[in-house]
C-alpha cells in the first residue's frame, strides 16, 4: 500500500478506519463524501477530499463504504487507471456498479489472483474486481475477529433484553440503542481490557449540569 493512492468513499464510522489504516500503511488516501459535516471532518484530519469524478483518475485502489448504491458508476471505470483494485466494504454488492463493469468489459479472467477478478476494458485497461464487489473483509479476509465481534454481540444482548422489558412503550419505528447499554457495553469491555477511567465526583457532576460557574 506504501506510495499508493487509496480512493476511500465514505467518510462514516467504517471509511475514517479504514482511511487511517490505509494511511498508517503509507498509502496517499483520497476521500469522497456527500455529507459535508463528514467532509470537512476529513478536510481536518489531512485528507484530500474530492468528487469521485476527479478522484477516479488518481487511485490505484478504490473502497466503497457508503451503504449506497452506484457510488463508483460507469463515468468513473472509464477514467480509472490500468491496474486500479475495487473494491467494497459496505453493505452489499451494488456500491460498485458491477452491471456497467461488465457491459464495459470486452473481457473477463475470473481469479487471476485469490479473490481478484480482471475485466479488460475496450481500450486495454484492466480493473481488478475483488470478491464479486461484496464485503471485501469477509470475502477477501477471515472477517471480523470475535474480539470485534464480543462488542456488537453484547450489544445486541442486552438491547434484545431491553426490548422484551421496554416493548410496550415503543412506538413502531427505528429506534436508537440506549446509551445506558453502550455505556455499559464499553464499561465491562474496558475492564475485561484491564482499562480503568476516573469518574465524575459529585461536585463534578453537578458543575458540568448547572449554568453557573
Ligand atoms: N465491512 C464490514 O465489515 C462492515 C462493518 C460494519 C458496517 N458495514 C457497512 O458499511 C457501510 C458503512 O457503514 P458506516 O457505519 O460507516 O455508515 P455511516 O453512515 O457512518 O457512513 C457512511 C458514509 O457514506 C457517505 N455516503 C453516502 N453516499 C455516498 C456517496 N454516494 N459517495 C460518498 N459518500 C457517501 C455518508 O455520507 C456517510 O458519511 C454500511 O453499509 C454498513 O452496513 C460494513
Amino acid at each position: 500500500m506504501a506510495g499508493r493512492t487509496v480512493v476511500v468513499a465514505g467518510f462514516g464510522y467504517c471509511g475514517r478506519g479504514l482511511a487511517e489504516r490505509a494511511r498508517g500503511m503509507g498509502a496517499r488516501v483520497v476521500v469522497t463524501e456527500v455529507d459535508p459535516v463528514k467532509a470537512l471532518d476529513a478536510v481536518m484530519q489531512g485528507y484530500t477530499v474530492t468528487t469521485m469524478d476527479e478522484a477516479a483518475p488518481m487511485g490505484d485502489v478504490f473502497v466503497t463504504v457508503t451503504g449506497n448504491r452506484d457510488v463508483i458508476g460507469p463515468h468513473h471505470l472509464a477514467r480509472m487507471r490500468d491496474g486500479a483494485v475495487l473494491a467494497n466494504s459496505g453493505h452489499f454488492d451494488l456500491e460498485i456498479d458491477l452491471d456497467s463493469l461488465a457491459r464495459m468489459a470486452v473481457e473477463v479472467n475470473p481469479g487471476v489472483r485469490e479473490q481478484a477478478d480482471e475485466y479488460v476494458l475496450t481500450d486495454g485497461r484492466r480493473l481488478l474486481l475483488l470478491s464479486e464487489g461484496r464485503l471485501v473483509n469477509l470475502g477477501a479476509a477471515e472477517g471480523h475477529p470475535a474480539a470485534v465481534m464480543d462488542l456488537s454481540f453484547a450489544v445486541h444482548a442486552l438491547t434484545t433484553a431491553w426490548i422484551a422489558e421496554h416493548h410496550g412503550e415503543l412506538e413502531p419505528g427505528v429506534v436508537d440503542v440506549p446509551d445506558s447499554t453502550d455505556t455499559e457495553v464499553a464499561r465491562l469491555e474496558l475492564a475485561a481490557l484491564g482499562v480503568w477511567i476516573d469518574s465524575l465526583t459529585p461536585e463534578q457532576e453537578s458543575y458540568l449540569r448547572s449554568w453557573h460557574v
